[in-house]
């Protein structure tokens, strides 16, 4: 793989012809089967055959030489200085290397947001917003690097430093994509080859089921308890992996207010974790878009690993712009060794270029408005928000449910898991399609949310829109009379 931002040939040992040779001798964690790792670490290890081999295009792995005083006549020879409304800034190479469109041509002169007053606070006279203009447009409307726009990927850099108590040494990096969805997508396909076995808690994000089955990954189970991933079960897993077939090398958890357990990982749990994960070199994928969305922030797994381990490197991180400031921006970010980064940037150079330039620099705009503080600050308020609808929420379904079924009660998230075990139903999928279909109320079966499809007992419930004032009632008086028809209808009562 050529680095994405340097450009700088493939080294010797990834040379396309090399790498194949290599990973054909290996399991892919550098050791052979059954073993634990026993030479140096690197997170280069945990690459894909094909994230190895895979190169940055021609145009944008050159993109990082754009430098002041560079003149390249390899790419399209429209000089935008000329053509340019404003003097240009810094960076006059950059103007005939790529097929860049001419930013004349493009009929916005700036873009204002207006914001509203502070969530949870009454509206005021003065109404903030945000404007996008002069070069900060340019940029934003323009094709731009894969990672992301360059002040935004710093602001996210600081700010990961800040949030998880993690020292900037370079070794880590971010990149930003269409949501977390779709960097995790991508993610899948530079850590796995075709077939590989993968760990994934369950019940699982839905979400990430169809990336995995088009990579033919063997979703290998792990049940959450109520404190989310299970350190006893994962360690159950791993220490009776049949001798010589191919170990799993990743385990996807969400571990806060997870989707759809409602979970949540304290943080002497993240630590259980990371024991087993080192003990058999496994690298944890921490999807974590409620993560902010907690009564009280909890340690992530980014955080944590140097507690365990003697380096970082052995986390990769999704945060997601979905859950608090629109799901429509389609921004999240991945965070983690920049092996493994730089490899999911060459996924989007290949897959759509970039992220889109104008939600990256209306984020921007906002972060630079609100600084640090504001942002996390606005996420307090989000997570109060949450806090109160969902014991608004339970209460109801307290009242309606108790006896028929059961929940952890969520400290983060949107989601109410229900247990309908004490009912004496064993498929929720059956109930759900019929005795609460013709109620009139839905959730979703449990089955969605496990790649064998098996039965669950369990049903999703979200608390994130429902109109709490009438629906909420309704909707929990409707599913307790399914439920009694159901057990009517399987002969319990
Ligand atoms: C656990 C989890 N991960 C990822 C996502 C996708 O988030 P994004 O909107 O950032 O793609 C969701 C969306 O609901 C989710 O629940």
């Amino acid at each position: 793989m050529g680095d994405i931002e340097t450009g700088a040939p493939l080294p010797t040992e990834t040379h396309p012809y090399l790498a194949t040779k290599n990973a054909t001798m290996t399991n892919g964690n550098g050791t052979s089967n059954g073993e634990i790792a026993k030479k140096s670490y690197s997170p280069k290890d945990f690459l894909s055959d094909r994230a190895k081999v895979t190169q940055i295009d021609g145009i944008r792995g050159l993109m990082a030489h754009e430098h002041p005083g560079i003149v390249s006549f390899l790419y399209v020879l429209a000089s935008a200085a000329f053509f340019s409304p404003r003097p240009l800034p810094a960076h006059p190479g950059q103007h005939v290397l790529a097929g860049r469109p001419n930013p004349t041509t493009f009929p916005f002169s700036s873009i204002t947001l207006n914001l509203k007053s502070p969530l949870g606070e009454s509206s005021s006279e003065k109404q903030d917003s945000i404007t996008i203009e002069t070069e900060d447009l340019d940029v934003a409307l323009q094709y731009s690097p894969s990672p992301g726009l360059k002040k935004l990927v710093d602001w996210a850099v600081d700010f990961q430093s800040y949030a998880h108590n993690k020292k900037n040494d370079g070794s880590w990096t971010v990149s930003f994509g269409s949501g977390s969805q779709d960097l995790m997508s991508k993610a899948f396909n530079v850590l796995l080859n075709p077939g590989d076995p993968i760990l994934i808690e369950t019940p699982v994000y839905a979400g990430v089921i169809p990336p995995l089955r088009l990579l033919a990954a063997e979703m290998i189970e792990v049940d959450v308890d109520d404190k989310g991933l299970s350190a006893v079960n994962l360690e159950r897993v791993l220490s009776s992996w049949p001798e010589g077939k191919k170990r799993p090398r990743v385990i996807y958890t969400s571990p806060i207010g997870s989707n759809p357990s409602g979970c949540s990982a304290s943080r002497a749990r993240k630590l259980e974790v990371l024991q087993v994960c080192k003990k058999y070199n496994v690298l944890i994928f921490e999807d974590d878009p409620y993560y902010y969305l907690a009564t009280e922030l909890i340690p992530s797994y980014f955080e944590l690993e140097t507690e365990v381990y003697p380096e970082s490197g052995h986390v990769i991180r999704f945060d997601s712009f979905s859950k608090l400031l629109s799901a429509g921006l389609r921004l999240g970010f991945a965070t983690g060794p920049k092996e493994i980064t730089h490899a999911i940037d060459v996924v989007t150079a290949g897959a759509n270029l970039h992220t889109s330039g104008v939600s990256q620099g209306v984020t921007l705009r906002l972060m630079q408005h609100w600084g640090i503080e504001g942002f996390l600050a606005h996420g307090r308020a989000v997570a109060k928000l949450y806090a109160e609808r969902r014991a608004e929420f339970e209460a109801v379904a307290h009242k309606y449910l108790d006896g028929l079924a059961t929940w952890v009660s969520p400290v983060a998230g949107m989601f109410l898991w229900l247990d309908l075990t004490p009912a004496g139903i064993e498929d929720s999928y059956d109930l759900i399609r019929h005795e609460a279909l013709a109620k009139g109320v839905l959730g979703v079966p449990g089955m969605a949310f496990y790649p064998t499809g098996r039965k669950s007992p369990n049903v999703r419930l979200s608390f994130s829109v429902v109109d709490l004032e009438q629906d909420t009632e309704l909707g929990f008086q409707r599913l307790a009379e399914a439920i009694q028809d159901k057990r009517k209808a399987l002969g319990i009562v």
